[in-house]
Order: structure tokens, then sequence, then C-alpha cells
């Protein structure tokens, strides 16, 4: 008789093998190999024929199911798509379970919504349900955690929608495997995804993260779903974004903004003014930045505290910013500004508000406009925003979207604009008389002179 092939894999970075290994050769982890067992439900013997391309109907018109969570369909590509299966990551208490009810509320006038719930009870998805307002004949609550009663179930009640919250707690009773291992989740998936393929449901599967931040689990389980949905944020802290780092149906630099409240999670239309609610006026260290995020552009601000250090080594903590980037806009200002800028005996704390992370390098300018601002106790005007990147040689680099960026500035209310020669020179032409003052800046020592004057 066939056996089944037994396979070895890598739960941090996927790697295969045909034997245990207790350090990964690929990604150098201890003990995350674990073994797989190929599936033997699949019939490998069904010969599928190829198509000439030319034969194939095109899928632009995707039916797309739109949620009227703005925030959420943008996300989506536009809205969800009959049988795409969706995965959404984010740490504990960052509100995906919350998100995922308030999306079921939100179609269930549209049709029959399954949630699957292996982590908490029936009553206590009903009390969030009444704290969300949630009240419908349509949505239907499988407390269970086996994958052959889920697809039992949702055979008898034919949902247009299902929920697994989440895929770590889901087991197929023919494996013996503890839940959330590495064969039951990719088992699993695999199964749910078969069946929202051949039953045109949508289908959202929750996944856990890993305290390094990747999605608990095989790697292939990213690659097996249609969307990769990560929430982002502080689970302490009031924003959430949520972003699609992986999208058949729609780009992936999309973003979606939203606020925890008392009554679920809010969207929030007009991220800019929500973040700069809460400046301070006439402090140093503060600097606006406008940062562009898929195809709209965001305004928040950058806080620096640069003091006399009281430690043998001075301190620096950056926290929205990536550190390494952060070290080298100090060794640029250092290097360009010499002793107007020496700060070795200086610690230097920086923050950016609304948990929003500064990824590109765009917000180099006004990283450094914060960091010369408190150092010198230089007031930036409220009304000043800045965008830009710095090169190793102190020159200011031209961005991307730049008029989006300057468009999105003057109707949130900024008068003066900070922003690379080059970028200056491409738009200045573009924009209504007097609408604002840009500021173009060849080098950091041109920033400098402008900020000391
Ligand atoms: P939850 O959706 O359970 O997080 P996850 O499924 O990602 O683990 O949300 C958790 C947090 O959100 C919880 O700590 C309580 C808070 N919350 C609110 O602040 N308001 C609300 O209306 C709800 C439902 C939750
Ligand atoms: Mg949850």
């Amino acid at each position: 008789m066939k056996q089944n092939k037994r396979n070895f894999v890598c739960t941090k970075c996927g790697y295969k093998t045909n034997g245990y290994l207790g350090k990964c050769p690929s990604c150098g982890s201890f003990n995350s190999i674990e073994e797989i067992i190929d599936n033997p439900s699949v019939n490998k013997s069904n010969l599928v024929k190829s198509i000439e391309l030319f034969h194939i109907n095109s899928n632009s018109n995707l039916k797309r199911l739109k949620t009227g969570i703005d925030e959420f369909d943008r996300v989506m590509g536009g809205g969800i798509v009959s049988d795409s299966v969706t995965l959404v990551a984010g740490e504990p208490g960052i509100g995906k379970s919350t998100l995922l009810l308030q999306l079921c509320g939100k179609i269930s006038d549209k049709m029959k919504v399954l949630y699957v719930s292996g982590e908490e009870s029936a009553s206590q998805l009903k009390m969030r349900s009444d704290r969300l307002k949630i009240n419908d004949d349509n949505i239907y609550i499988l407390n269970d955690n086996s994958i052959e009663n889920i697809i039992e179930e949702s055979n008898v009640i034919n949902p247009g929608l299902i929920v697994i919250d989440s895929i770590q707690t889901m087991i197929c009773g023919d494996l013996d495997s503890t839940s959330g291992s590495p064969t039951q989740v990719k088992e699993a998936a695999y199964r749910i995804i078969n069946f929202a393929k051949y039953k045109s449901v949508a289908v959202f599967i929750i996944g856990h993260i890993t305290k390094e931040g990747g999605i608990a689990g095989p790697k292939m389980l990213e690659h097996m779903v249609d969307v990769v949905i990560y929430f982002e944020g502080d689970s302490k802290k009031l924003y959430r974004l949520i972003r699609a780092t992986k999208n058949r149906y729609g780009s992936t630099n999309e973003v979606g903004f939203f606020e925890m409240t008392d009554t679920g999670l809010s969207e929030v239309k007009n991220p800019s003014v929500h973040l700069l609610s809460d400046r301070p006026d006439n402090s140093f260290g503060n600097c606006a930045v406008c940062i562009v995020e898929g195809t709209r552009s965001i305004i928040t601000e950058v806080q620096s505290l640069v003091i006399e250090t009281k430690f043998p080594v001075p301190r620096r903590t950056s926290d929205g910013i990536d550190y390494n980037r952060l070290c080298l806009i100090i060794a640029i200002l250092e290097k360009h500004l010499g002793n107007k800028f020496s700060i070795s005996l200086f610690d230097i704390y920086i923050n950016v508000i609304g948990g929003i992370i500064l990824d590109d390098n765009s917000s180099d300018l006004a990283v450094a406009i914060s960091l010369i601002s408190s150092y010198k106790s230089i007031i930036i005007p409220n009304n000043l925003v800045a965008f830009g990147e710095l090169g190793l040689s102190g020159e200011c680099r031209s961005t991307s979207f730049s008029l989006i960026r300057v468009k999105e500035s003057i109707r949130v209310g900024f008068k003066k604009i900070i922003l690379p020669f080059n970028d200056y020179e491409k738009i200045k032409d573009k924009l209504p008389d007097n609408s604002c003052e840009l500021i173009p800046v060849k080098n950091v020592i041109d920033l400098f002179i402008y900020l000391v004057k």
C-alpha cells in the first residue's frame, strides 16, 4: 500500500525538509521544524486540461459586495469578492473579532452569515453583538472547532459569508496533531478554501500572530488565501489601521483607518484632522509630516525630545520610526551641521502620534526638523508641514506623490510646506496662487538656515 509522504516544514519560514532538524538551515530558528502530512484527501488523478488564454472569460466584472464600511471596502479593493478567502491577522485584543462581527451586521440584510467561534462562547458573542447593537436573524453563530461540522452546518444554512474565528483553534478530526499545529492549520485552511471556492462563499479567517509579528502557523497559509489583511497599531491606543499585504483583487497599498470606541470600531474618514486635533501650541520638537498610504495622503506629527544625558551612554528611543533610520538621520545632521548640531551628549526620544509608523523615507525631513527644533529650542509653527528624503551627503531628495501631499496639506489648513527643491520645481505651477507658501530646500544646511532665521 502506498504510504502517505512525510514532510517536515519550518513554522517560521516555510523551509521544507524530509527529516526532522533541530535548527532550520534556511532561517536559523531552533525547534521550529514540525512534521506535516501531505493531504491524503486530494485526488491527484483528476487531470485538468489546459485552456487557451484567449478563451478564458475575463474576471474584470468581479461581483463585489460593498459592506458599507468604506475604510474596509477600500482595503479590500472595492468590496468583498463572492468566493474570496481573506486572512485577517493581528495582535490579541486589537479588534479582529469586533471588526468581523460588525461586518456580519452590515451585510446580514443582504445574505445569511455564519460566524464560527472556537474562541468565545455563544453568550460572549451575544454580549459583544449587543454592545455593537447588532441584532439580526440572518447571523448564525456556531460555537465549534471541528472543520467537518462547520462544513456540514454551512451546507445546511447556505451562508453567503463565513467567519472562522480563529484558524488556530480549528481541528480536522482525521488528523491526530493538536489544534494550532502547522499540519492542522494548513489542512483546516485547505478544506475551508476548497469549500469556499466550490460553494462560492466568501470566507474570512482570523489568524493569530507570533510575538515577532508574523502569522502563527505555516507560512503557506498566506500563499493559500486570496487576501491577507493585517491590523496595525497598538491595542492599548485608540487608532487601528488595517492594511492588505496581499490582495488578488486589488491594490495592496490602501489602508483603512479606525478608532476603537465603546460601541466597536468606528471609521475615521478624515485621519489627518483626527491625528492633529491635540497638537500643543508653541512647543519645541514638534513637526507635522505628510505621508502617503495607498491613494491618499495622511498628516500626522513627529515629536522629539533632545535633552542632556545623565547616562554614561546617551539614550535613543524611537516609537513609530525605524531605529536605524533615526540613527542615520542623526548622523547626517551631525556630519553636515557640525558644531551647530552636536548631540553626542544628548538623549533623544522620538514619537509619532496616533501609532502611525513612518516606514517611508519621505518622513526624514520632518524628523530632522523636529530634532533641530527640540535641540535648538526653536518653535515650529503649527501651520508648517514637511516631507522629503535625506541622502547621506545631506541632500534633500525628491519624493513620489508630492502633489497629493501638498494638496492634502492645503486641504487640512497648512500654510507653509517645506519640501525638496526638485519636488518644488515639479509642482510649483500646479497650485492656485496664494494657496500656501512652498519652502524648497536643497540640503540640510538650507533647512537649518531657514529654521534658525
Ligand atoms: P477583539 O475584537 O476581541 O480583539 P481580537 O479579536 O483581535 O483579539 O477586541 C478586543 C478589545 O476591544 C477588547 O479589549 C475590548 C475592546 N472593545 C472596545 O473597546 N469596544 C467595543 O465595542 C468592543 C466590542 C471591544
Ligand atoms: Mg478575537
